[in-house]
């Protein structure tokens, strides 16, 4: 018998997305369902999934454990948030409210708006004020489901503010029951500063800022944004190039508004993945379905920023990339941290299936991070980070829209979300 600490007893349905990852076209409409399912775990650990004869059969519930009815509930592995700008300190509804009035996103960050605001923000905010935003906006997260998020730093744009973006990053995932990953993003944008000498700015990130991330070992992952205006494609090519150098897993915000070709980069780099892709070209999509690059689809930014143009979910699923779905959360593109809405999203806008977006908000995103043996899917050995929705059948998660239907969330095994609620997990 296998000692158990947690049981779920009865599921109405789990919904395990396992399987080999990364998964690619057909693979990704299989989200493993079982029905009546029992599911347990022991130190964290998943030590049982599957019918309720097997339970009965290998599973002992040890005395202090829980036991949770399952007999209305829908559960699936908690999700995985693979592209967020966490750190980010103040709002930006003003300029959102311009944007309404007919204003483009580019437009409004060419007068100074933009990605400066924030940056101006999250210079002047200290170190603890920015935890506290953080740790806030992470109980948001975890009572949305979200049980692992990766986090990027890229509102300092200097040493010192990088730092203290990655440090919160670190100290938050610490102490918040979601687990963080951190990226190093110092080449979001220019800093004012540095306006007129983007040469020197990337040499001061090449050079100094780079090696001393590496050197703290504040950062898994290096982001750029390869964008006109931004970062060309030559920019971006010596800076990936410093950053796999020192260390780094690469990641390129690529094609989100100009085609320059981030996507090829991105799989000529073997990055980790390349995040938006809504201007992604032919060229870039069949790079990206040779290759291990996750294509990463942000729908709440084309959404938020209520643009006509999609990035093309359905030819790269089809032509076999590995596509996964992420929430971008950042004050200007996408104010939004719910998982749960970009998987509506997902089938929504992107014409995605209900299990596609499964898959893409669980098992690929785990492994856009790196995290496939971990975490992303319900199987024995891997985490117990389950979620659990008071709903009929999993096609309620797409089909009834603008409720909460999550009930508990476990991560590590824990309740820390119960009845809709936050645990004090402190
Ligand atoms: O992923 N595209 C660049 N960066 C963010 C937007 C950040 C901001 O507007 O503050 C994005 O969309
Ligand atoms: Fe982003």
């Amino acid at each position: 018998m296998k000692q158990a600490d947690l049981i779920i007893a009865g599921c109405r349905q789990l919904l395990t997305c396992g399987g080999g990852i990364p998964k690619r076209k057909a693979e990704l409409r299989d989200v493993g369902v079982i029905e009546n399912a029992w599911i347990a775990s022991h130190q964290g650990r998943i030590v049982y999934i599957g019918p309720e004869e097997g339970a009965k059969a290998e599973v002992k519930l040890s005395r202090e454990g829980t036991r949770i009815d399952g007999s209305d509930l829908v559960g699936l592995p908690g999700f995985i948030d693979s592209h967020t700008h966490l750190p980010f300190a103040g709002s930006r509804e003003e300029e959102f409210a311009l944007r309404i009035k007919g204003y483009t996103y580019q437009q409004l960050a060419e007068a100074g708006m933009g990605i400066r605001t924030t940056v101006r923000a999250t210079r002047q905010i200290s170190k603890n004020e920015l935890k506290a935003l953080c740790l806030k906006r992470l109980d948001q997260m975890l009572q949305l489901g979200t049980t692992t998020a990766e986090a990027k730093s890229g509102y300092g744009l200097n040493l010192e503010d990088e730092l203290k973006q990655l440090e919160v990053i670190r100290e938050v995932g610490q102490s918040h029951p979601v687990d963080l990953v951190p990226t190093f993003m110092g080449a979001h944008e220019v800093p004012e500063e540095y306006r007129s000498r983007k040469e020197d700015y990337i040499d001061l990130l090449i050079h100094k800022i780079i090696p001393e991330v590496r050197k703290k070992d504040l950062a898994r992952f290096f982001d750029v944004f390869c964008e006109k205006g931004v970062f060309s494609v030559e920019e971006t090519e010596r800076l990936v190039q410093a950053a796999q150098a020192a260390g780094f897993r690469l990641k390129i915000h690529a094609d989100e508004f100009a085609a320059l070709g981030g996507a090829e980069l991105a799989a000529k780099f073997g990055a980790a993945s390349a995040d938006h892709l809504i201007a992604i070209t032919e060229a870039g999509i069949q790079a990206l379905a040779r290759s291990t690059t996750v294509a990463t689809l942000l729908p709440g930014v084309s959404f938020f920023l209520m643009q006509e143009k999609k990035a093309p979910a359905r030819r790269l699923i089809d032509e076999g990339a590995v596509v996964a779905l992420a929430s971008d959360f950042n004050p200007g593109s996408s104010m939004m941290e719910s998982m749960l809405f970009v998987l509506q999203l997902g089938v929504f806008t992107l014409k995605m299936t209900i299990e596609e977006a499964l898959n893409a908000v669980t098992a690929n995103p785990a492994y856009a991070l790196g995290l496939q043996d971990e975490v992303g899917t319900l199987e024995v050995g891997k985490k117990m980070d389950l979620v659990l929705c008071e709903i009929p059948s999993y096609l309620f998660l797409v089909y009834h829209l603008g409720i909460n239907p999550i009930k508990h969330v476990i991560k590590n095994g824990r309740l820390v979300v119960k009845d809709g609620r936050l645990i004090d997990t402190a």
